[in-house]
């Protein structure tokens, strides 16, 4: 069984601490406008800066693609950063691993915190070079990665560096594999999954994944579309992707064999048009109209989704299950959240949900505090969800 290297494997005190961390946050005016990467970071901070670490951040934010683009500065996570450590001695340095970067990193004081301007200003981070890992490397002793969203990201700052220093996994970091383990590695069964969004084709090595290892594959959002489309339904004008009736026809025999139950909807609302406001209809899921578009789930198949809730033991949530950003197409969806979150409440089920269309999903429906675990990762939620071994974290086990 293979470890996770801990803060615990590390002696921190005195030493400098490269921290790996997400502040890939929106920024608008100067200003961060979601600060909810930023907060998660601080306990490991915390504890670092508690222990004597001369703590250096590195963090990517958008895709600059190597050059320098002014608006993709570090400098207002710095200042966001500070208001959620306001005892601490932050400061900002606008270089990565030139001289004032270098200079900046010796001058540390054990407790204070220095932040490096965005990995991704340099041409060799995404190409995992040797000159930006060497670079990197001459501004500390130990490394830490506290970035599970960016662990499928082979770059200089998550793999190659993890190479050359004494490294190990930050507390989110950890965290959130213990988490996403617990779900799907060694989960309490019946395992039940819930795979929403528009297209079948980004999911694929999910859903392939998925059917050999859970009891239920719940597939909503458009893509149910063309699992329908698959079974000789009509969908009137709904969006599917028709070249993919091949590939879902695979996919079922694949969940018949593994005895994985494929759930689609059984009804659906309708209308002619994804607009708020717009009239609906309810009908059965053979009876979608020609001149309709299927935009959420309807009653019956939400009930029976509380049905299947109800005799899970883990819930694995990836996408909405309707068209959630246009009311009322996000009734499905919520309606669904609240019953997996009110049976995490009582201790009924484990739930794990991520992805960036589902946090949001889950916000809206004011479920996501009663998961059991949010993750804020994107493409390494869904990398995870593949059964793709993750660079950033291969990396940091042992054994
Ligand atoms: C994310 O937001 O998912 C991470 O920061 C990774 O960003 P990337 O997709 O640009 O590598």
């Amino acid at each position: 069984m293979k470890k996770l290297r801990s803060l615990e494997d590390l002696g921190v005190a005195g030493q400098r601490v490269l921290v790996r961390v997400d502040f890939n946050v929106p920024v608008q005016n100067g200003r961060v406008i979601s600060d909810t990467r930023v907060r998660q970071a601080v306990p490991t901070l915390m504890e670092l800066v508690a222990k004597g670490a001369k703590v250096i951040i590195a963090s990517h934010m958008g895709r600059p693609g190597g050059e320098i683009v002014p608006e993709l500065s570090l400098e207002p996570v710095a200042q966001s950063l500070k208001s959620h450590m306001p005892e601490t001695d932050i400061s900002f340095v606008g270089d990565t691993i030139g001289q004032a970067a270098k200079t900046a990193s010796y001058a540390l004081l054990p407790g204070q915190i220095l932040i490096l301007e965005n990995l991704r200003f340099l041409p060799g981070e995404e190409s995992n070079d040797y000159d930006v890992i060497r670079g990197l490397a001459q501004l500390a002793d130990l490394y830490v990665d506290d970035a599970f969203s960016c662990a499928h990201r082979a770059h200089a700052s998550i793999e190659g560096i993890a190479k050359y220093l004494p490294s190990a996994a930050g507390r989110l970091m950890a965290r959130e594999i213990d988490s996403l383990s617990r779900a799907l590695e060694n989960p309490a069964r019946p395992l039940t999954a819930v795979i929403g969004g528009s297209k079948i084709s980004t999911k694929l090595g999910i859903l392939e994944n998925l059917v050999t290892n859970v009891q239920n594959l719940v597939i909503g959002g458009a893509m149910a579309n063309t699992f329908l489309l698959a079974d000789g339904l009509g969908i009137g004008t709904s969006l599917c992707e028709p070249d993919m009736v091949g590939t879902v026809k695979r996919i079922k025999v694949k969940a018949e064999e593994q005895g994985c139950e494929l759930i689609l909807p059984s009804d659906a609302v309708t209308a002619p048009a994804l607009e708020a406001g717009i009239d609906t209809r309810t009908v059965g899921i053979d009876e979608v109209p020609a001149d309709q578009m299927i935009l959420d789930l309807g009653p019956k198949s939400v009930a029976r989704l509380t049905n299947v809730f109800a005799d899970s033991k883990t819930v694995i949530w990836n996408g909405p299950l309707g068209a959630f950003e246009v009311p009322p197409f996000n009734d499905g969806t919520q309606a669904a959240a609240r019953q997996v979150a009110a049976l995490t409440a009582c201790g009924e089920l484990m739930s794990i949900a991520g992805g960036g269309d589902t946090v949001a999903a889950l916000e809206a429906a004011d479920s996501a505090d009663d998961f059991s675990y949010v993750s804020m990762a994107g493409g390494a939620f869904l990398e995870w969800l593949e059964g793709r071994a993750l660079p950033g974290v291969a990396v940091l086990l042992d054994g």
